[in-house]
């Protein structure tokens, strides 16, 4: 099976919007990071960045059929400024019954007010915040864990 990550507006800057806060490794080397860990694990990685909200929203009712069918373990998620938006993926998590693990490169609680609520939490298997690139690979083994306890 295989693991989703989706990626939310504008991290397909990733390296070079912002270094300090992000750090400077770009998309493609969190994307390689994420392919060489999933594949340790004997997962294959579906990995996808839009800077549309309505994507995202298709791709996890699309992650969600996956995982019904066994496809999938479920979705890493990070939905960058639409975490603090969009009803419209909260919903998509709920209603395709996605397992989706949340992630934040920087720590958006030690940042400005608005980035402190998240309309995804409330629905997300667990919350990763903080730890960098680090933390797409702690998301991707607690659904690996997930998945086999399920089964
Ligand atoms: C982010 C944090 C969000 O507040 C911000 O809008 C992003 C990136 C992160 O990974 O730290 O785009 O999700």
């Amino acid at each position: 099976s295989v693991v989703h990550v989706l990626n939310g507006p504008n991290l397909n800057l990733l390296g070079h919007r912002e270094p300090a806060v992000y750090g400077d490794e770009t998309l493609a080397d969190v994307e390689m990071r994420c392919r060489r860990l999933a594949a340790g694990l004997g997962l294959g990685l579906d990995f996808r960045q839009s800077n549309e909200e309505g994507e995202l929203v298709t791709w996890l009712q699309e992650c969600g059929a996956d995982v019904a069918s066994g496809r999938s373990v479920g979705a890493v998620l990070n939905a960058g400024a639409c975490t603090h938006t969009s009803v419209a993926l909260r919903d998509a998590v709920v209603g395709a019954e996605v397992p989706t693990i949340e992630v934040h490169l920087s720590n958006v609680h030690a940042r400005e007010a608005f980035r402190h609520h998240s309309f995804i939490s409330p629905v997300a298997r667990g919350v990763v915040v903080g730890l960098g690139v680090v933390g797409y690979e702690l998301a991707i083994r607690a659904l690996q864990h997930y998945a086999e306890e399920r089964a």
